[in-house]
């Protein structure tokens, strides 16, 4: 794994990547200091795009050995857990408004033998994932609404990030707190401060003139 220059972990989303050159465009941004590779999964139900199936994680494994964050936004993700698993995810990360039996499916994760994660979105509590801690490795809070890339950062994502941290610090558990949607230089000075240590970013990085410069703004 590259260095985690302040313990923060940069994950460019593919999801604003060109798709006819995924090989490519996850190397570049793996050779310009990226930690992790996050695979954006949507199946047109949870939310209503679809993108990526377990093809595109195979692709990405191919492609590089950093860690692959692989978030699925679908419906029933106990169907697909080790399609994606055997594909090549390190982390497979399932949304709580999603699963019908979080603790079971975050289970099974685990039984498959790779990291959990679990994601809220901005409308959901932070306290429907406390009693799940003991199964994931990381906590999605997403800071916008799931489904596309480029959209504005929701700040009252900010005080659900302290909150959480502030749990996570009391039960004394090793968790990562991960942002993903609107991240940029601003967003992600103020996800840091609340808490996050892990950033996901799109169009911030996938789009900028200079990806390298991209990925150091977010560590800095
Ligand atoms: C949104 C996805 C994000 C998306 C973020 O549903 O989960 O990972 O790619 O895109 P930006 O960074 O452009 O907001
Ligand atoms: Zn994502």
């Amino acid at each position: 794994m590259n260095t985690q220059k302040n313990n923060i972990i940069i994950a460019p989303s593919i999801l604003a990547a060109n798709v006819g050159n995924l090989a490519h465009d996850i190397k570049y941004v793996v050779n310009a200091g990226a930690d992790w590779i996050h695979v954006d999964v949507m199946d047109g139900s949870f939310v209503p795009p679809i993108t990526f199936g377990d093809n595109v994680v195979s692709i990405a494994r191919s492609a590089t050995a950093v860690p692959l964050d692989v978030h699925l936004m679908i419906q029933n993700p106990d169907l697909h857990l080790e399609r994606f698993k055997d594909a090549g995810s390190t982390r497979i990360i399932v949304h709580q408004e999603a699963c019908q039996h979080l603790h079971r499916t975050l289970g099974e994760i685990n039984s498959l033998g790779i990291k959990a994660g679990v994601a809220i979105n901005p409308g959901t509590p932070v306290e429907t994932v406390f009693d799940v801690l003991d199964l994931v490795d990381l906590v999605l809070v997403m800071t916008v609404n799931p489904g596309w890339g480029g959209q504005k950062f929701i700040e009252s994502s900010l005080k659900k990030i302290a909150h959480l941290k502030e749990h996570i610090l009391k039960i004394k558990k090793n968790i990562l707190i991960e942002v993903d949607g609107g991240i940029n230089n601003e967003t992600a000075k103020q996800c840091v401060e609340a808490g996050a240590n892990v950033l996901v970013a799109g169009s911030y990085i996938y789009g900028a003139q200079d990806r390298k410069m991209a990925i150091s703004s977010l560590k800095k």
